[in-house]
């Protein structure tokens, strides 16, 4: 018997979202209901209500959630109902050709739900990222649920289902940052923040974060960083150097998305270093570089998506990390909100008023 419940719709192009009531099927093979306890705004929400992702309208919003399972389809067996899970946006097929080799964390073929959920009078509905968790209840694939220990807060545990899991792999995983590492992040969000608390828990000797606002790089410190910089005054180029002995930083992450934060990115970083491009730039963004620097300086350029996670791997590892209190995810958590508030959010989000709102149910 398909359930109705209460969902938070983008309706059209750059349109106020709105509550409705959301259609939600029973699970078919290989799918679960998950009841949602908890759903953070992140900036990909906001793009897809200003059409930037695709204009499959309408949307249902939300993709950094945790819940419970309340059933599942047939064939399921990795979860069961009563399981508390973290959704994830990459539930990795196992057969194509990145699975094979062995990266499965590029994975080119990521399950979602078959079914659709839809408005009451039949509408199908995008859900965001294939999650579409500002709601009471979603239909996922089974595999965009990975258990992790109950004894988190479901607000804390939600964010890693992105942004702060891409934040925090940019700097782990794609990085490769290690003990002793200097590393530099540019722009310091959710996303900048969760790359210096990961860089923290990496060992880095020196993190050294770099915004344009002062109220971010307040923030900063307290998720590990140890230095830091704003570009609105200072050089960052230069000042990045200076602090690492007028070399440049083993590591540097651009979470901003932007040609001129990438250029800072590229020349901040020391010879045969690695630049790490976590920040989603927009279609019509160019960059030129002379193509002597790019050989000459060596090392690598990387670009990360979703931290290059494996969410079975570092959902359930960084949790733990969490609950042993070695990794702050409760600092970025600003605010908790209802279902109904969350283009107040969206506001907010958009004056650099908060690391992440977070939809609690
Ligand atoms: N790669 C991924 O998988 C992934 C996942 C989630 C988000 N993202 C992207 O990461 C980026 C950051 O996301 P967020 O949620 O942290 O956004 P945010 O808006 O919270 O943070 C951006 C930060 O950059 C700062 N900033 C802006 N211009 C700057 C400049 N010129 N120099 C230095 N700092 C500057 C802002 O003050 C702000 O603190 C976005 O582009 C987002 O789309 C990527
Ligand atoms: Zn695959
Ligand atoms: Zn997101």
């Amino acid at each position: 018997m398909a359930q109705e419940v209460r969902g938070v719709i983008a309706p059209g192009k750059n349109e106020p979202v709105r509550v409705e009531t959301i259609v939600v099927p029973d699970p078919g093979p290989g799918e679960a209901v998950v009841r949602v306890q908890a759903c953070g705004v992140c900036h990909t929400d906001l793009h897809y209500k200003q059409g930037g992702i695709n204009d499959e309208f309408p949307f249902l919003l939300g993709h950094e959630a945790a819940g419970v399972v309340e059933s599942v389809g047939e064939g399921v067996t990795d979860v069961a109902p009563g399981d508390f899970v973290i959704l994830n946006w990459r539930a990795v097929c196992g057969k194509c050709r990145a699975c094979l080799r062995g990266r499965p964390w590029y994975c080119f073929d990521t399950h979602n739900a078959r079914q659709k959920m839809t408005l009451t009078d039949g509408t199908e509905l995008s859900p965001a990222l294939g999650i579409g968790a500002f709601a009471e209840k979603t239909l996922v694939a089974a595999g965009q649920c990975t258990k992790v220990d109950p004894a988190v807060s479901p607000a804390v545990a939600g964010l890693l289902g992105c942004g702060v899991m891409a934040g925090i792999g940019a700097a782990i995983n794609t990085g490769g940052v290690g003990r002793g590492d200097s590393v530099a992040v540019i722009g310091c969000g959710g996303v900048g923040d969760a790359a210096i608390a990961g860089a923290y828990l990496a060992g880095a000797a020196k993190v050294i974060a770099v915004d344009i606002d002062d109220r971010k790089l307040e923030t900063a410190r307290t998720m590990g960083a140890t230095h830091t910089v704003n570009s609105k005054d200072t050089d960052p180029v230069e000042a990045i150097r200076e602090l690492t002995g007028g070399f440049g930083a083993d590591v540097v992450i651009e979470a901003v998305g932007r040609p001129e934060t990438y250029r800072q990115a590229f020349y901040a970083r020391d010879l045969a270093g690695t630049v790490v491009l976590v920040g989603v730039p927009t279609p019509e963004m160019k960059l030129e570089l002379p193509l002597l620097d790019v050989f000459g300086r060596g090392g690598s350029l990387k670009s990360s998506w979703y931290g290059d996670c494996l969410p079975s791997r570092d959902f359930p590892m960084l949790i733990d990390l969490h609950l042993q209190g070695r990794l702050p995810l409760d600092k970025f958590v600003t605010e908790t909100i209802r279902l109904d508030e969350v283009e107040k959010a969206f506001e907010r989000m958009h004056h650099g008023d908060v690391l992440r709102s977070v939809v609690v149910l």
